[in-house]
């Protein structure tokens, strides 16, 4: 079968901006693609704070964007993906990209959110036509990407790019992405679509449900999301475009970079390790206690956590039940995070409660993500909700179990531990209640200091998992070409 030419439009792409997975994701999933044959792309915005690393080139010619009433102009950058054969295309609009966060200021989220990424979805497509490279399919992420389709059905239908098939990809639908109706006139599209089985929502623009309306096909971060989301409980108010989509809707199980997350290979541990010699990883328990100030015991339980603090995390559980857990079991935390203000503070305060026992950095920092995976014993992951999560796939992988409430993703990884069986790769609860995560936390307890020999069998097993991306990168191939089908009607001869 020919070769897929597939565009990636992007807010976020590691390793040159990162606000959570969906980086990740846009990072490895194209090095996968390429491996695999096809021509891969990525178009993301030139933010103030994106990481410059290798080579770098500006493209000489001026990008001329069509939004709002007159043309912007945009320069563009060129570089590659490292360690992969993907150019990744950077635009760069000072009004719209110079500052440094991706979505949210010191004030909030930016409010002119709306037509920062209406540009980056027609400044992508017109960078294509630039390039004289016309995709088969446009693989989008996220609101801020969602009128990629919504262009290429109305405006751009009659251009070259109007065979582009798109995929849709729902990371978090907690983010929709709401504007004003303005929003109409910037993107350039008609007002007829302007109507609840469009763009419009609540008598705004709702960008998610925008691609959601108009892309070919839909996918999920994982299978259990897929389902999740149809239901009136976790359709966060779209459940019901996500049922009358439901045939072009299916959850595809994120993978992990399993080059850049490896224990045995990871230069920013200060030991190296792998299932057959964990004599490394008491290294890094060590190395995190320092550096995190608490007590240096290579015989207590550490839990670990990373991540956004954010309600949907189930952190605010966690702050909850820890006194408890902390005044009862003998264990420490080592927590790195950062987000709803609330959270920040419950988790300082916790810090300067229990001195030695709980450490708290609040912040982003990617080396200290690394040590946190691999000087814990276990990996605490709370979430209400989990479109697929990644770092309880990284702290498996990096022989720390995961303690998960088994929903999302969590449920699609992680393998109940059975006492006495020889099974999982760790702990999972089903109560979003303080309550049942202290329980969890205490099973977990129980079973490193009276069952070591079994818990030794959860790290291993954790690390022995594939959580490559080979087979996920297949699925989606397939579905870029059943994408491609629906939109132009070629049909892939078999090989
Ligand atoms: P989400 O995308 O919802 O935040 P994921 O588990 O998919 O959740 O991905 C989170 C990613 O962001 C992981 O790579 C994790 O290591 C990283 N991360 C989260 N918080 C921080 C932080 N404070 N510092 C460094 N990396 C972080
Ligand atoms: C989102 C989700 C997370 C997922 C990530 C990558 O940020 O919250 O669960 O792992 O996207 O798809």
């Amino acid at each position: 079968m020919r070769p897929l030419k597939v565009l990636f439009v992007t807010p976020e792409v590691e390793p040159f901006v990162k606000v959570g997975g969906l980086a990740d994701m846009v990072g490895a999933l194209p090095k996968e693609l390429a491996t695999l044959g096809h021509d891969v792309r990525i178009i993301c915005p030139a933010y103030g704070s994106l990481k410059v690393e290798g080579e770098w080139q500006p493209r000489n010619e001026p990008l001329g964007v069509e939004v709002g009433a007159f043309t912007r102009w945009a320069r563009t950058w060129q570089t590659m993906l490292p360690g992969a054969r993907v150019p990744v295309y950077f635009l760069e609009h000072d009004a719209f990209f110079a500052r440094p966060e991706v979505y949210t200021g010191p004030w909030g989220a930016h409010a002119d959110n709306d037509q920062r990424f209406i540009f980056l979805c027609r400044g992508a497509l017109t960078l294509c036509e630039q390039l004289d490279w016309i995709p088969d399919v446009i693989h989008c992420h996220d609101w801020t990407t969602g009128f990629v389709p919504v262009l290429l059905n109305t405006t751009l239908r009659p251009s070259r790019l109007g065979r582009c098939a798109t995929v849709y990809t729902i990371h978090n639908l907690e983010y929709q992405g709401y504007a004003d109706r303005a929003a109409v006139e910037f993107a350039r599209i008609p007002w007829s679509e302007f109507r609840a089985d469009s763009i419009e929502a609540a008598g705004a623009v709702n960008m998610t449900k925008a691609g959601l309306y108009h892309a070919t096909k839909l996918t999920t971060v994982s299978p259990t999301y897929a389902e999740e989301v149809r239901r009136p409980d976790g359709g966060c108010g779209l459940h019901d475009v996500l049922n009358f989509r439901g045939a072009d809707l299916v959850g595809i199980l994120n993978g992990i970079d399993t080059t850049s997350w490896d224990p045995a290979h990871d230069r920013h541990l200060p030991a190296r390790y792998h299932a057959g010699d964990l004599s490394g990883k008491a290294t890094c328990k060590a190395a995190l206690q320092t550096r995190l100030d608490l007590n240096v015991d290579p015989h207590v339980l550490l839990f670990g956590v990373v991540s956004r603090l954010a309600t949907q995390k189930g952190l605010d559980l966690l702050a909850d039940a820890l006194p408890r857990v902390l005044d009862h079991m003998h264990v420490q935390v080592a927590l790195l995070g950062s987000g709803e203000a609330g959270l920040e503070h419950a988790f300082r305060h916790l810090a300067a409660s229990y001195p030695g026992r709980v450490g708290v950095h609040i912040g982003f920092d990617g080396s200290l993500a690394r040590l946190i995976q691999a000087g814990s014993d276990a990996f605490v992951m709370p979430s209400r909700s989990e479109p697929c999560g990644l770092t309880q796939m990284y702290a498996m992988r990096y022989g720390t179990p995961p303690i998960v409430r088994a929903t999302g993703g969590l449920a699609d990884t992680v393998d109940q531990y059975i006492e006495g069986k020889d099974t999982g790769t760790g702990f999972r609860f089903n109560d979003a209640t303080a309550a049942a995560l202290y329980d969890t936390l205490g099973w977990a307890c129980a079973t490193y200091y009276d069952r070591p020999r079994e818990f030794m069998g959860l790290r291993r097993r954790g690390m022995a998992r594939d959580f490559s991306w080979r087979r996920s990168a297949e699925r989606y191939v397939e579905l870029y070409r059943w994408a491609v089908t629906s939109r132009t009607g070629e049909v892939f001869a078999s090989p």
